[in-house]
């Protein structure tokens, strides 16, 4: 057999290795997108900004660690968890941010959790993402000083100073 011959047989091979079923599954599950588990729904989307220790950045971005559990120990608070424009916008359906929602205060804050807290649905999620808080900061500082008021949060405390701030 000639070298081209040679070479066509090679090819004719690894087209019928790749036909093989199993063979094209396992190619195609490397092509596919994954679906993502929580944390890492979390890593994509959340912690560019919130950090992946929950720490945030000084002034800018608050922290979640140790934190943003205290939201749900007022009413209005849980509201605008569901609300805040970071939350609202984020490249993920209604049940995968109901799940991160819940993941991220399990895991970066659950000492803060108010007593009976029913996690978020899906559909809390989608209800909420149809009014997203338009002044995000005087509601935000309505709630810090809310907090501080009933003594959950230290004066002087809302959140932002973190890393960084030296
Ligand atoms: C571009 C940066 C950025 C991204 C990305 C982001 N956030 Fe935020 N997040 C902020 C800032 C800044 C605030 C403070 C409120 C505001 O100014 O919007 C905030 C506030 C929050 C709050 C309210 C807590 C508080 O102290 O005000 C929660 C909860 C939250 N973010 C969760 C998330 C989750 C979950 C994701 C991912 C799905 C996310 N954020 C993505 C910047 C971001």
């Amino acid at each position: 057999m000639g070298t081209g011959l040679q070479a066509l047989a090679l090819a004719a091979a690894l087209a019928g290795a790749l036909l093989v079923p199993g063979r094209l599954a396992a190619v195609e599950a490397r092509e596919l997108p994954r679906i993502a588990e929580v944390a890492e729904d979390f890593a994509r989307n959340c912690q560019g900004c919130h950090r992946a220790d929950g720490t945030g950045a000084c002034r800018t971005v608050p922290r979640i660690r140790d934190f943003v559990g205290l939201f749900t120990r007022i009413p209005e608070g849980r509201d605008y968890l569901l609300r805040v424009p970071g939350v609202v916008w984020a490249m993920l359906d209604d049940a995968r941010l109901a799940r991160v929602l819940n993941w991220m205060l399990a895991s970066y804050s659950p000492e803060q959790i108010a007593p009976g807290f029913t996690p978020f649905t899906s559909e809390e999620v989608r209800r909420a993402r149809e009014r997203p808080i338009a002044n995000v900061l005087e509601v935000r500082s309505a709630l810090i000083a809310e907090l501080q008021r009933q003594g959950l949060l230290a004066p002087g405390d809302d959140g932002l100073v973190s890393a960084g701030c030296g």
